[in-house]
């Protein structure tokens, strides 16, 4: 993570070369100090109570591997009419994701740690998930996914999610989590644990044999899959120009072949002084918009416009906050990106 926009490292950490260098995200401030090595945090989802579930109660068992979906099963009496049980136990108006990640990591490891823009893109896709069917039976992609907070809440509701991200540590740990919480996916969703390398060029190596068991490489048929991808999501992947550019040049690729994909990224701007501008700045925030025209989703682009990206900023004061225990602040913003052609 060179170059000015870099991620916050903690104080005592200072003084160590850059790629030893140790970052902290204000998400684990509450974690056990001086720990290393991962850890288990559970993050609580409120359900609002529209779609709060049975009385029958899950396990609430905080280790994450007992929790599983509401079941609901009826009584019939002798006409067939419903028996209605008295609610001995209050209804459940959460469910609970554990996740296992670093407290600190050095930069090129950011992503065993969970970030705050991941917290506002769960809301995000949360707030979806409660108010509409939009995401039903979707075909769903996570990059840069660290963790895979936000992927793994897809695949309540979702088909098939592709969580993805770069280096087999990462990729080890997001299929930790995977496992980990998989009883509170939908029942027949897919989920992928898959490396997506944006220095690499799209399509990734794909393996032709089906029964491999090479980890994170995609087969004929996921790729297949992940063409009908509709929704793509990445949180806290602005933070360096290469990577920035990077990462536009997958989203290229992915969203030129099939424009009807669109993209919600959470970003957290990150501001430090720069020499050159004598000023407090956030370039790498800078940057990333300098990818995008801005404007309402469903106008054309402009002719000569040199922008394939439409972006557009997502209002954060009508999402409401259904992860709790973070705080969300007003450096976090998100955005809504959709593909046009460019015309010259
Ligand atoms: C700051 S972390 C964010 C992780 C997670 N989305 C979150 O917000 O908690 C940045 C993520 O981008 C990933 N990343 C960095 N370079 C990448 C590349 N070339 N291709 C794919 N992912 C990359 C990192 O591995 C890391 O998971």
């Amino acid at each position: 993570m060179e170059g000015e926009d870099s991620l916050r490292p903690p104080p005592d950490f200072r003084g160590t070369s850059e790629s030893e260098e140790q970052v902290m995200s204000e998400v684990h401030l509450g974690c056990p100090p001086g720990h290393s090595g991962p850890h288990i945090s559970h993050f609580i989802i409120s359900l609002p109570p529209s779609v709060r579930g049975g009385d029958e109660p899950i396990e609430d068992d905080y280790s994450g591997e007992k929790l599983s979906l509401a079941r609901k099963e009826y009584d019939l009496d002798g006409d067939g009419d419903l028996i209605l049980k008295r609610r001995t136990k209050p209804l459940r108006d959460y469910f609970v994701v554990a996740i296992r990640h670093n407290i600190t990591s050095s930069i090129p490891r950011v992503g065993l740690q969970v970030w705050k823009a991941e917290l506002v893109l769960a809301d995000f896709v949360l707030h979806k998930m409660f108010t509409s069917k939009e995401l039903d039976g979707i075909v769903a992609i996570e990059l840069g996914a660290g963790t895979g907070l936000v992927g793994m809440l897809l695949a309540r509701v979702a088909r098939t999610v592709f969580i993805t991200d770069h280096g087999e540590e990462i990729l080890d740990n997001c299929a930790k989590n995977v496992h980990l919480n998989a009883a509170i996916f939908h029942p027949r969703a897919s989920v992928y644990v898959r490396e997506l390398d944006w220095n690499c060029s799209w399509q990734p190596q794909v393996i032709e044999d089906l029964e491999s068991k090479e980890s994170y490489i995609w087969n004929k048929t996921e790729v297949e899959e992940f063409w009908k991808a509709s929704f793509i999501v990445a949180a806290d992947v602005i933070y360096s120009n290469d990577l920035t550019d990077a990462l536009f040049s997958t989203l290229h690729r992915m969203m030129s072949k099939c424009p009807e994909k669109v993209l919600y990224l959470a970003l957290e701007k990150r501001y430090n002084f720069s020499i050159d501008d004598l000023d407090v700045v956030a370039n790498g925030y800078s940057h990333f918009r300098s990818y995008l025209r801005e404007g309402d989703s469903d106008g054309d682009l402009e002719s000569g416009s040199l922008h394939s990206f439409l972006g557009k900023r997502v209002d954060l004061a009508e999402i409401p906050q259904y992860v709790r225990d973070y705080e969300r602040g007003n450096d976090v913003e998100l955005w809504q990106i959709m593909y046009g052609e460019r015309k010259q």
